[in-house]
């Protein structure tokens, strides 16, 4: 099944309010919880970027987790910030997480940021390669970069039924996005060429029914 792509950013007011109703506490603990299996001497100390941040769950979450970082999360989309700028006022994390609306590719005028992390972004790329070019330009040496997101099922039948599975209780339109999302997300080996091709040494791996990891420091 060759890959369908979706329209890139996300900007629809109630796509924004759906997304950031739902429950992707596991997918995000699960991504936390990797972060931190991954790299077991993060300092937690320096700055920390989002790419395709949306409404800023994970950077919520990792700020909480690593008290003494300061972040970054960046989306083109300003639905989908909206959300996220709500909660960091009511938990009081303004002055550790900042949001911009801004669309990938970017210039890397600032190339120090000691952790890049990134979920569900790399499957709305048209171009996948400006996500591993951004990370290229704004990673720190020695810097953390785990990206996760879904991978494309085998058949129609497989996307429906995980949809299903994952998402039955969520809304339509919820439902929708989890599916066309399914089908235009990339494979494991199709990562692992983009990485070859871009040059970075970065490990692709699936890690669960539905999502693929791409991790390792930066040592280019
Ligand atoms: C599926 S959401 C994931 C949001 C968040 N990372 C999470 O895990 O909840 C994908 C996000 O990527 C953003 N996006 C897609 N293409 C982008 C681009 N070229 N530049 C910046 N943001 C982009 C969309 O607007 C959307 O908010």
């Amino acid at each position: 099944m060759d890959r369908i792509i979706e329209p890139e950013l996300m900007e629809e007011e109630e796509q924004g309010q759906a997304y950031a109703q739902a429950d992707f506490s596991g997918p995000n603990k699960q991504f936390l919880a990797l972060f931190a299996a991954k790299f077991p001497d993060f300092l937690g100390n320096g700055r920390v970027l989002d790419l395709g941040c949306g409404p800023a769950d994970i950077l919520v979450r990792f700020a909480r987790r690593y008290p003494d970082c300061a972040c970054v999360g960046i989306d083109g989309a300003e639905a989908m910030l909206a959300p996220g700028r709500r909660v960091i006022e009511q938990e009081k994390l303004s002055r550790r997480i900042t949001l911009r609306c801004q669309c990938l590719p970017f210039a890397g005028n600032e190339d120090c940021f000691q952790a890049i992390l990134s979920n569900s972004l790399l499957h709305h790329l048209h171009q996948p390669q400006v996500l591993w070019q951004t990370i290229s330009g704004c990673t720190a040496p020695g810097g953390a970069i785990l990206i996760m997101d879904l991978f494309r099922p085998g058949s129609i039948e497989s996307a429906r039924q995980i949809v299903d599975t994952y998402a039955g209780n969520e809304s339509k339109i919820l439902q929708a996005d989890f599916y066309n999302s399914l089908l235009a997300a990339f494979r494991v080996g199709e990562v692992r060429s983009q990485l070859q091709q871009t040059g970075l040494k970065l490990r692709c791996e699936e890690v669960s029914d539905r999502h693929l990891a791409i991790w390792g420091t930066r040592s280019w």
